[in-house]
């Protein structure tokens, strides 16, 4: 099939753009060139904070604004390159106070503040593993986490702190808890045993010296999947050369840009493009602690003259719900490079950024386990609506069969990566097998499945598990099964992503109750309420349905696939595994 492109308007080529002769580079690149424009720590040693912060200190840059923090009630902080080094590298003597060693864990569970990054950073220096979690999650995800990790420090507020007291006995590593009292919000009484974390960093030292390696694990990240609890994807400080240069690449950041990443640090796009990519590049950053208003968005873009904008399709689709006039009322014109990640971006988001901004969204595809962008649509290149792009020059992007044998484009097939990108994730937390299992005939299999086209650009088509994504978020739907059946009503339960025209999937449950209970108006709404307070909103079901038992596979799984096709009103498919009541 041929897909058409649009080309780019004048208006994108303000500047020449980073990424010049793609297909030239991509033939002659090696990563060692990217390796020469780091700094390296002495000794020959690697550290992300130390890439991200220190480097721009010693080059006279320390004075340029590093992150201009927007609170939820409008307040704002503006921290220097020099400032964040100080603040980051008390941050890592204070944790190192605390006990924290090289390779333990540090939970980070905060909403978008300063002390987040700091915090996030700190980690980094003073080589710890730092895992952040949404500030969204209810008590259940919380301890899944912190359990599975073994975090020893958990950062948090004096309000989440209260969300899920009732877990924290159950974290049995877990040493310290610090409090955040960001600006005395919070009027909670420190609870006795805790450590604030204003009077943590004001006795610790301005100065660390970083002494990590390539090797050493940065952050973990957890990311669901088919079957079991979310697993914690584990990177490595040499993530930053990949997360570098495609800042560079797919984003088009030059030093002198205003940069917004409007994802948290709970997912991975909030730590590899909120923090790593940008300030590695020297970018000052626009960090936003409030959610998703339209309107408001588009004031800040215009208010902090906001040049490079890094979003997601949902985001996106809800912009265009209120339709563009709302965008052209407000003065957008800094905007230069605008992009989008997590889920399929229709082509009708491309056009409308054309309309509201006069600029394309330019999509582009990773995941948790790659760490970096991996294909993307560039500056220099045009774009064909509704396609991911081309891998980044230095990957091999793939489609293979399930034989792990490359088919020819336009084949559907699984979307797949040559092992060994510098981004690459290390292990699964203690689950080397779930590791194992996603590399097969000398590739990672991502899980999704897509196509390429004559021209290397790749198509997705959709994911070859269960997993749901909604709102750029994935769910498993053994979490949200699990939180469920916890009910004493609840028998069984199957999760299902139930197509949505703004978050691209909405999570669907299907349960069956034990004897004595009713399918009652009343039992569905407590249900709702139930799994919201266990697990958080983006991911407790939207919807759930009373069957009087879920179809199940001989072996007595549960075939989400078929409730899928019932719910949907499409063709069954293969039922001979089917166990009929
Ligand atoms: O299914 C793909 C979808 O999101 C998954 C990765 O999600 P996560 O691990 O949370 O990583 C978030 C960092 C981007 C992918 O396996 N996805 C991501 N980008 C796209 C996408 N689906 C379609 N188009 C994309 N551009």
């Amino acid at each position: 099939m041929d897909h058409p492109t649009i080309e780019k308007r004048a208006r994108d080529k303000r500047q020449p753009p980073q990424l010049q002769k793609y297909e030239a580079l991509r033939k002659s690149f090696s990563w060692a060139q990217v390796e020469k424009e780091l700094d390296w720590v002495p000794g020959g040693g690697l550290n992300i904070a130390h890439e991200c912060i220190d480097r721009h200190c010693e080059g006279k840059r320390g004075d340029v604004t590093a992150m201009v923090w927007v609170g939820k009630n409008g307040e704002e902080e503006r921290y220097t390159y020099e400032q964040m080094r100080v603040e980051i590298n008390k941050c890592a003597n204070a944790l190192t106070s605390l006990g924290m060693r090289k390779g333990d864990r540090v939970f980070v569970f905060l909403d978008r503040l300063p002390e987040t990054y700091f915090t996030i950073l700190g980690t980094l220096k003073a080589g710890g593993v730092v895992g952040p979690l949404f500030s969204a999650f209810g008590p259940d995800p919380v301890r899944d986490r912190l359990q599975d990790s073994g975090a020893t420090i958990l950062v948090t507020t004096p309000e989440l702190r209260k969300r899920i007291a009732a877990i924290l006995p159950q974290c049995a590593e877990l040493q310290h808890i610090v409090i955040v009292n960001k600006l005395g919000r919070s009027k909670e009484p420190l609870v006795q045993g805790d450590v604030p974390y204003d009077a943590l960093v004001a006795k610790a030292s301005a100065e660390f010296t970083a002494t990590t390696t390539r090797d050493d694990y940065s952050i973990m990240h957890y990311t669901s999947g088919t079957t079991g609890k979310p697993k914690g994807a584990v990177h490595r400080h040499n993530s930053v050369l990949q997360q570098y240069v495609t800042g560079k690449w797919c984003l088009d950041l030059r030093p002198d840009d205003i940069y917004w990443c409007t994802a948290d640090p709970g997912w991975v796009t909030g730590t590899s493009y909120g923090m790593i990519a940008p300030w590695s590049n020297g970018v000052t950053q626009l960090v936003y602690e409030g959610g998703f208003k339209a309107t408001v968005w588009y004031e800040l873009i215009a208010k902090y003259k906001v040049t490079v904008w890094y979003t997601a399709p949902t985001a996106i689709r809800m912009m265009m719900k209120i339709g563009v006039e709302a965008a052209k009322r407000r003065d957008t014109k800094s905007l230069r490079f605008i992009a989008s990640v997590g889920e399929p971006l229709n082509p009708e988001g491309i056009f409308f950024g054309q309309e509201a901004f006069d600029l394309p969204f330019h999509d582009n595809w990773w995941q948790t386990e790659t760490g970096g962008i991996m294909v993307a649509n560039y500056a220099e290149a045009p774009i064909k609506p509704g396609s991911m792009g081309r891998p980044i020059p230095g990957v091999e992007v793939a489609i293979v069969d399930d034989k792990g044998k490359t088919v020819s484009p336009g084949t559907v097939g699984n979307l797949a990566v040559k092992p060994g990108w510098p981004s690459m994730f290390q292990t699964y937390w203690r689950n080397e097998a779930m590791y194992k299992s996603k590399f097969k005939d000398g590739w990672y299999i991502t899980g999704d499945r897509a196509h390429m086209d004559a021209d290397g650009y790749f198509w997705f088509v959709g994911r070859a598990d269960d997993v749901i994504n909604t709102a750029g978020h994935l769910v498993g739907p053994f979490e949200v099964e699990s939180a469920l059946v916890e009910h004493p009503a609840v028998a069984e339960a199957g999760v299902i992503g139930k197509p949505d025209p703004i978050a691209m999937e909405v999570v669907k449950a299907f349960v069956s109750l034990r004897e004595g209970y009713e399918p009652t108006e009343e039992l569905r709404r407590e249900l709702l309420r139930f799994a919201r307070g266990k697990l958080s909103a983006g991911v407790a079901p939207r919807e759930i349905d009373f069957l009087p038992s879920l179809p199940k596979t001989r072996s007595g799984k549960i075939m989400r696939r078929l409730l899928k096709a019932r719910e949907l009103g499409l063709p069954e498919g293969d039922t001979s595994t089917l166990e009929e009541d």
